[in-house]
């Protein structure tokens, strides 16, 4: 028996240059800090919904295996959502695959949760608004808010959903991911930024700092700025990592192989090579630079002690739908 219905997505992960970390004291997962970010070219999410009518249940494959725990659940939350919406009784089979590792600290609950709310729309054919997706991605995951959009895109405090703040084609430059370690992190993003927001003493300042970084960065890809961009966003990422690290227990996800690649940017940086760096939720560093010394910088990057791969990606595309019955 054929599906009743079934649609396919894709979605890039988006790295925020200007960080979110931490969420508003109140139910719905809303971003306590206001963050930006470039939607990747690379980094790709291909999300399958299919609903069933033999199915009894939800069913979640995530790279080639049966998903459980937290990340079955936030799934079914969503799909919940669009059965409400659609009056459909039909349960739905996710296959959902990326082309890089998954929750490594290369966003890929971003990317992720953009392609499900994508696919599950039109699987279910509630023709919901690009808005409401974003607003529906971010109560899973906010970062995923961003990937609905297109290049340079911006999640306010206490937003609903993501806007974009440019398209890709705005500015072309170039995001090195320098890959430094394998394996999944040790504590999740929503665990880390409770924890951080519970105990850390640097938390206050760090909400109140951010929406300064906000505004410097936001202005910077406006007016096309590097130099301006890059202060912003490595304060904002170093002023992120130093919150959590002061966390009771400690949050670290910096590994051995960050420092030699923070160090080496900032030497590069001294030779004239107009390069900066930024870190999320693991131990990888993702540099921005000109498309015309990309090339240059990820040799250079590529030969620092603790880099495995130099994943080389521009502004990329908005989570878009590629198949539907
Ligand atoms: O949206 P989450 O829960 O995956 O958190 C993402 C947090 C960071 O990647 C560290 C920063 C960000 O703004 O994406």
């Amino acid at each position: 028996m054929s599906p009743v219905a079934f649609a396919e997505s894709q979605a890039n992960s988006n790295i925020a240059l200007i960080k979110y970390w931490g969420k508003l004291d109140r139910p719905g997962n809303y971003p306590a800090v206001p963050s930006l970010s470039l939607t990747l070219s690379d980094l790709t999410t291909t999300t399958r919904v299919e609903l069933d009518a033999r199915l009894k249940a939800d069913e979640v494959h995530l790279d080639g295996e049966l998903a459980a725990g937290r990340t079955r659940d936030r799934v079914i939350r969503i799909l919940e959502h669009f059965r409400h919406g659609s009056g459909s009784p039909h349960f739905a089979r996710v296959t959902t695959n990326n082309d890089f590792p998954t929750a490594a600290g290369l966003a890929s609950s971003a990317s992720g949760f953009a392609a499900l709310v994508t696919a599950a729309n039109a699987a279910y054919a509630t023709h919901l608004s690009r808005a409401e997706l974003s607003s529906l991605a971010r109560s899973a995951s906010a970062s995923a808010a961003r990937s609905l959009f297109e290049g340079w895109s911006m999640l306010a405090v206490g937003a609903d959903s993501a806007v974009e703040l440019a398209p890709a084609c705005h500015w072309q430059l170039v995001l090195l991911v320098v890959v430094t370690a394998t394996g999944k992190k040790s504590i999740g993003s929503t665990e880390a930024m409770n924890l951080t927001r519970e105990t850390s003493p640097f938390y206050g300042t760090w909400v109140e700092q951010a929406p300064r970084l906000f505004e410097a960065g936001r202005a910077a890809v406006l007016e096309r700025d590097l130099p301006r961009l890059g202060a912003a966003m490595e304060q904002s990422t170093l002023m992120m990592h130093a919150t959590m690290m002061s966390a009771n227990p400690a949050v670290i996800y910096l590994a051995p192989g960050t420092l030699n690649v923070l160090h080496q940017v900032t030497a590069l940086r001294a030779r004239g090579l107009a390069c900066y760096y930024t870190m999320d939720a693991g131990p990888h560093v993702k540099v921005l630079c000109e498309a015309t010394t990309a090339a240059r910088i990820r040799d250079e990057l590529a030969g620092v002690d603790g880099v495995r791969e130099v994943i080389l990606a521009h502004p990329g595309p908005a989570a878009r739908l590629r198949l539907q019955t």
